[in-house]
């Protein structure tokens, strides 16, 4: 996909739903390849969600370190970014080639059903956007879907709520304070790494979480 046709379509669904886009512009690729280290690591073939891919740029990474067995889901809320998916699948190459392990699933990650699905989550979602109660709904929804062992990977805007906060209303400073102290319980509980990407646009730090631990008889790979 020809990238400012992929930085429109990304721009124009920005402007039309501000808070579940969350950013002008797709993922750059530090930051693509930063949340997909996890997969990098040598393992087994497993299951994989990606949230919110949007347009597909972190999409197109993961792609890249599927392994043969693995198989890959990716659930997006927005209809014009399952169209455009849709079109990748059927158009390019690398997408293509990987059809087979792939289902794109039109919903919100909310609704998807199911428990201990998943050995990686990979979330696009713009947390920061969301109110709190959102927030604490998607990672119980995470917390359900991860096996034990499993890694939820994330990112956010590197320092977004402390840049915000001086120059909101209260309501909007109150909302960015439970969002904050809500993820940062995750984060002191469960997170077992983080980088930090400054070839971003704006700069971004990833964290990589292990929500629950692995339990002797939960291998990661289940067909
Ligand atoms: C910040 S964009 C990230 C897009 C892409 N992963 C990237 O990094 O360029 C957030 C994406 O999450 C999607 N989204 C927002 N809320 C969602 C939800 N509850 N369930 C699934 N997808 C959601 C949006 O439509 C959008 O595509």
């Amino acid at each position: 996909m020809h990238i400012w046709a992929e930085y429109g379509t990304f721009f124009r669904e920005f402007r039309r739903h501000f808070r579940d886009t969350g950013s002008v512009l797709p993922s750059g690729l530090f930051l693509a390849r930063a949340l997909t280290t996890e997969l990098r690591k040598p393992r087994a073939p497993a299951r994989i969600l990606e949230v919110g891919p949007g347009t597909g740029s972190v999409t197109q990474q993961i792609l890249r370190h599927l392994l043969p067995g693995d198989r890959f889901d990716a659930v997006e809320l927005n209809g014009h970014f399952v169209a455009l998916l849709q079109r990748r699948f059927d158009r390019d190459w690398e997408f293509r080639s990987r059809r087979s392990q792939v289902r794109l699933i039109h919903s919100a990650v909310e609704d998807l059903a199911g428990e201990a699905q998943y050995d990686f989550i990979i979330s696009g979602l713009p947390f920061n956007n969301f109110p709190a109660s959102l927030v604490r709904e998607v990672f119980q929804v995470y917390d359900r879907l991860l096996r034990p062992g499993g890694t939820l990977s994330y990112y956010e805007y590197a320092l977004v709520r402390q840049l915000k906060t001086p120059f909101v209303d209260r309501s909007e400073r109150r909302r960015l304070f439970r969002v904050g102290r809500l993820v940062n319980r995750y984060i002191r509980a469960y997170q077992v790494r983080r980088e930090r990407v400054l070839v971003n646009v704006p700069p971004a730090i990833v964290r990589h979480l292990k929500l629950k631990p692995a339990t002797e008889f939960a291998p990661l790979a289940r067909g």
